[in-house]
C-alpha cells in the first residue's frame, strides 16, 4: 500500500496526549503508572529497568513450555546473529535472571525491585486483551516469609486504592509446595480422567490437570464441581503458611476472598497465588495477579532453596477499570502557564521569559505562529493552563505582563521581571 497511511500493529494501544478522562490518554497513562510505581516504593522496592527482548530459553525454562504465553503467544524471532530471542511476555523471569547475574542473591536478602514497562503476548486482541500490554510488578526474593506474601498484596491493594479505585476484589488460594502438589496434581488427575472428556480437555488434563479446573464450559463446570481441591490437601507447612498470610492480611485490613479453584496462566507458582478481580471490565477482569515461587530461581540456575514472590498489574486494564467506575486518575497538569503574544516584539520578550518559568519548574508554553488574540486564548484554554500570560503593546512599554487566571477569569497586572517569583513561588 504506497502512499497510505499506517495503523498501529493489531492489538497494540496507543496513549496520546488527549484530555485527562479521555480513552487512551497518555496523562491517565503516566498518572496510574507512578501511582502503582509509589507504592512499590512506599515498601522499600527498588526500581530495576530490564531489557525488552531475552535468551528465549529463559521464558521457556522460567514460564513453562506447557503454558499457552510460552507455547502460543511468545513473539520469537532469530537475530541477525541467528540467536533465537522473545520479547518478554512477563517479567519475573527477566527480574531472577537479572538478580542471578549481578549476585544479588548474595547481598542482603530478601532483594526487593519493582519495575514497569511493556510486555507481548500474541494473544487474541479484544477489549482490555493486548498484544503489548504495560505492567508495573514487583518481586522480593530470597526469603519465604508469610509477612512478606501480605507485603506484596497489600502494595498492589494500595496502589489501586491510591488512584481511587474500590470496585475490585483480591481473590487467593494456595497451590501448595514440593511436598503435597506433586500428590494433589495425581489426587486430580485420577479423579478427572475418569470423566468423560473431550479429547483436547483429556490431554490437558494430561499435562496440566489443574487448568481443567479454570474451564468456564457449564458442563465441565457441573463435572468438576466435586473435584478435589488443592486447599483441602495441603502439607501442613503450606497450610499453616497460608494461615499466616491470611492473618497478616487481617491485620493489614486487606480485603480478600479465598478461591480454591484460581489457575494462573503461568507454571511457576507455589503457596501464595492472588488475583485482583474488576467486574467493570467484562471478560478481561484481571487486573493484576502474583504470587509465591518456590523452584523458579533454582530452575534459573541459583541457589536451591531461594523463594520468591511478586506481582504484575496491568496498567492498561486498571486505566479500563478506572474509567469504568467514572473515575480519573489525578495527573499533573501539562502546562501551567500560557503564554500569549500580542505581536512580533511581545513574542521575542515571551520566549525567554518562557525559558525562565520552564527554568524555575512552571511548565510553560505558548501560542506560536503568530495567531492573534481570540485564537490564541483559545489554545491557552485548552492547554489546560492555569494562567495565560497576555502581552501586548502597552503591557511591553510598561514592563509588565496580565496574568489571567484561566479558572475564574480575573487578571492583574505583574512585572515582567517578577512574574516568575510570582508563578513559581505560589
Ligand atoms: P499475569 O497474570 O500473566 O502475571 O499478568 C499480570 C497482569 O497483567 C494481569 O492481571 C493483567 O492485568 C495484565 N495482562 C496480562 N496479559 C494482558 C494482556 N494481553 N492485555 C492486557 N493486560 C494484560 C504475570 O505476568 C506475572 N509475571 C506476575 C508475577 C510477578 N508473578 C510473580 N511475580
Amino acid at each position: 500500500m504506497s502512499g497510505g497511511t499506517f495503523q498501529a500493529p493489531k492489538g497494540v494501544p496507543d496513549y496520546i496526549p488527549v484530555p485527562p478522562g479521555e480513552r487512551g490518554s497518555s496523562a491517565d497513562f503516566l498518572a496510574v503508572r507512578s501511582a502503582l510505581l509509589a507504592a512499590t516504593a512506599e515498601a522499600g522496592y527498588g526500581y530495576i529497568e530490564l531489557p525488552i527482548f531475552e535468551d528465549t530459553a529463559l521464558f521457556a525454562r522460567g514460564v513453562g513450555e506447557s503454558t499457552d504465553v510460552v507455547s502460543k503467544e511468545m513473539y520469537t524471532f532469530a537475530d541477525r546473529g541467528d540467536r533465537s530471542v522473545t520479547l518478554r511476555p512477563e517479567g519475573t523471569a527477566g527480574v531472577v535472571r537479572a538478580v542471578l547475574q549481578h549476585g544479588l542473591d548474595r547481598g542482603r536478602l530478601p532483594v526487593k525491585v519493582a519495575y514497569a514497562g511493556p510486555f507481548f503476548r500474541y494473544e487474541r486482541p479484544q477489549d482490555g486483551r493486548y498484544r503489548q500490554l504495560q505492567q508495573v510488578g514487583v518481586e522480593a526474593i530470597g526469603v519465604d516469609d508469610p509477612a512478606l506474601d501480605a507485603e506484596v498484596i497489600a502494595v498492589a491493594d494500595r496502589g489501586y486504592r491510591s488512584l481511587g479505585l474500590d470496585g475490585f476484589r483480591l481473590e487467593l488460594t494456595s497451590l501448595g509446595d514440593a511436598t503435597c502438589r506433586p500428590q494433589y496434581r495425581e489426587l486430580l488427575q485420577d479423579f478427572l480422567l475418569r470423566l468423560e472428556l473431550d479429547d483436547e480437555t483429556r490431554r490437558r488434563a494430561e499435562i496440566n490437570p489443574l487448568r481443567v479446573l479454570d474451564d468456564k464450559r457449564p458442563h465441565m463446570k457441573e463435572m468438576t464441581a466435586d473435584a478435589p481441591l488443592m486447599l483441602d490437601h495441603l502439607s501442613p507447612e503450606a497450610k499453616t503458611h497460608f494461615e499466616k498470610v491470611l492473618g497478616y492480611l487481617d491485620a493489614l485490613g486487606v480485603p480478600y476472598t479465598i478461591n480454591p479453584r484460581m489457575v494462573r496462566g503461568l507454571d511457576y507458582y507455589t503457596k501464595t497465588c492472588f488475583e485482583f478481580v474488576h467486574d467493570g471490565l467484562g471478560a478481561q477482569s484481571g487486573i493484576g495477579g502474583g504470587g509465591r515461587y518456590d523452584g523458579l530461581v533454582e530452575q534459573l540456575g541459583g541457589r536451591d532453596g531461594l523463594s520468591g514472590i511478586g506481582f504484575g498489574l496491568g496498567v492498561d486494564r486498571t486505566l479500563l477499570a478506572l474509567a469504568a467506575e467514572g473515575k480519573t486518575a489525578p495527573s499533573a497538569p501539562r502546562v501551567v502557564a500560557f503564554g500569549v503574544p500580542l505581536g512580533d516584539a511581545a513574542r521575542d520578550a515571551l520566549v525567554p521569559l518562557l525559558g525562565r518559568l520552564r527554568a524555575a519548574g512552571v511548565p510553560s508554553d505558548m501560542a506560536y505562529g503568530g495567531r492573534g488574540m481570540k485564537g490564541a486564548m483559545k489554545a491557552a484554554d485548552r492547554s489546560g493552563a492555569e494562567y495565560a500570560l497576555v502581552l501586548g503593546d502597552s503591557e511591553l512599554e510598561a514592563g509588565t505582563v496580565t496574568v489571567k487566571d484561566l479558572a475564574s477569569g480575573q487578571q492583574r497586572s505583574v512585572p515582567l521581571d517578577a512574574v516568575v517569583d510570582e508563578l513559581a513561588g505560589g
